[in-house]
């Protein structure tokens, strides 16, 4: 039987976890636990899921210790691993993050355009916090961070902890992609072997190949110039996701020689996302309305009951598996396969060394390791070099708190481009975002 360990979920009031909390169950003999500990510091919403969260516990793991804490310290006192999922200034900023935008005629998005940069200054701020917190109990237990704009707080948390090698950035989109693309070719995703490069939110899988080393790219490619591309991913199922998937079909009339992340939409067709979006009804009303709401509901149900089956467990999320599963690379050094934010230095050879981009590569106890790339073309590498210029001004201004440097970065950005677009914007979640975070002319 394996070692079993304690995990922290920080940020447990996430409507997420509820599902995490299944997969622990069913990676029960994978990734054994003795103790769960689930913190976040707002109670109010903790509450909807925790009697859920402890009747699935007590029925399905009965032998894990469970503790339910706002108290940092005792969330991070004596623990192996914190799964990290958490939104600084929670949905009514992430509403602000999308709405603000679109009402000055910009890309509206929680992780790219001005909204990702309002949220990656806030998720700076408390995800230094954080870690410090974390470190003042020890400096072994491994972070696993979930928390967006991944982009941002990975290069952010690289800067201001650069000797820190148990942060581990994750995120699930490529993850969710490849489950789309097994589907599709009718294969177990455990057979899909890629290639794919970018930084997070901005990439392109450049290759795909069953084990026996068979080319299905062109396969793939060919399905998605010629029909809807379709999410496996139940969570994104609601109308802004199946739009942005049948996004990927349109990039690929144009550009068809790799296949790009979702996220590039807003880079190439954001006048017509802007066009099509409702400054008054945006992705965090839909998933309010969709996933939250169901969550929310079979918590308050299921929570109030003495016993519950199997059947009644929230499980399955694309999410959960990500991080149960990585979390179990790293535990049993198993150096497992993921696409993994990592530093460049040299991975992809022609591109700024201390980047963090997103690669192929393998997780174990010495956390993610980036197969090597080797160069990318033109076209890629100036798209990359604008967004990852943007980061990194984002990063150093959030840092000294500067004006210019926030307002270059926004120039920097794809989705705003013009000084004068930029600087409203800026102006105007500077001030929506004062309890957060403030910057300085110098
Ligand atoms: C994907 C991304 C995450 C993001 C999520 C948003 O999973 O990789 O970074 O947080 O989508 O989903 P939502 O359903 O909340 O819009
Ligand atoms: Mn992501």
């Amino acid at each position: 039987m394996r070692k079993s360990h304690t995990i922290t979920i920080s940020g447990a009031g996430s409507a997420r976890v509820p599902a995490l909390v299944g997969t622990l169950v069913e990676y029960k003999e994978r990734f054994p636990l003795n103790k769960i500990i689930l913190y976040d510091i707002d109670m109010e919403r903790l509450q909807y899921m925790e009697n859920y969260d402890r009747l699935v516990l007590r029925t399905f793991y009965p032998e894990v210790e469970v503790i339910v804490t706002t108290d940092p310290d005792v969330a991070y006192a004596n623990t192996d691993f914190v799964f990290c999922q958490m939104r600084a200034g929670k949905g009514e900023m992430r509403s602000v993050d999308e709405k603000l935008p679109l009402k000055q005629g910009l890309v509206g998005q929680e992780t790219c355009g001005p909204g990702g940069f309002a949220y990656g200054m806030r998720s700076l701020a408390a995800m230094k916090e954080m870690v410090e917190q974390v470190r003042k109990h020890s400096k072994d237990t491994w972070i696993l961070n979930y928390t967006n704009p991944a982009a941002i707080v990975a290069l952010g948390l690289d800067r201001m902890f650069p000797d820190d090698k148990r942060i581990l950035n994750l995120c699930d989109q490529p993850f969710s992609l490849l489950k789309s693309f097994a589907k599709i070719l009718e294969v177990k995703q455990e057979d899909l072997f890629p290639r794919y490069f970018g930084l997070n939110h901005f990439g392109w899988f450049t290759e795909l190949k069953d084990k026996e080393g068979n080319d299905l790219f062109d396969k793939l490619r060919d399905f998605l110039k010629n029909h809807d591309f379709k999410p496996f991913n139940a969570e994104q199922r609601s109308k802004s996701w199946l739009d942005t998937y049948v996004r990927v079909n349109k990039y690929m009339q144009y550009f068809d020689e790799y296949i790009p992340t979702t996220y590039l939409q807003y880079y190439f067709f954001g006048p017509e996302i802007v066009a099509e979006s409702d400054p008054n009804y945006t992705r965090v009303d839909e998933a309010r309305d969709s996933r939250e709401k169901e969550v929310f509901e079979t918590c308050e149900r299921i929570g109030k009951q003495v016993t519950m089956t199997k059947e009644d467990m929230l499980t399955n999320s694309v999410f959960g598996n990500l991080m149960v599963e990585v979390a179990e690379s790293i535990a049993y050094d198993l150096n497992n396969e993921f696409v993994v934010l990592v530093k460049n230095n040299g991975i992809l050879t022609n591109f700024e060394k201390d980047a963090i981009v997103e690669v192929v590569g393998t997780i174990g106890k010495d956390g993610a390791k980036g197969y090597p790339f080797g160069e990318i073309k033109p076209f890629y590498k100036g798209l990359m070099q604008a967004q990852y210029d943007y980061e990194l001004l984002t990063v150093e201004a959030f840092m000294e708190k500067d004006y210019v440097k926030a307002l270059q970065a926004l120039t920097l950005n794809r989705t705003v481009i013009y000084p004068e677009k930029a600087k409203a914007v800026l102006d105007d979640l500077m001030e929506a975002n004062k309890d957060y975070w403030t910057l300085e002319v110098k």
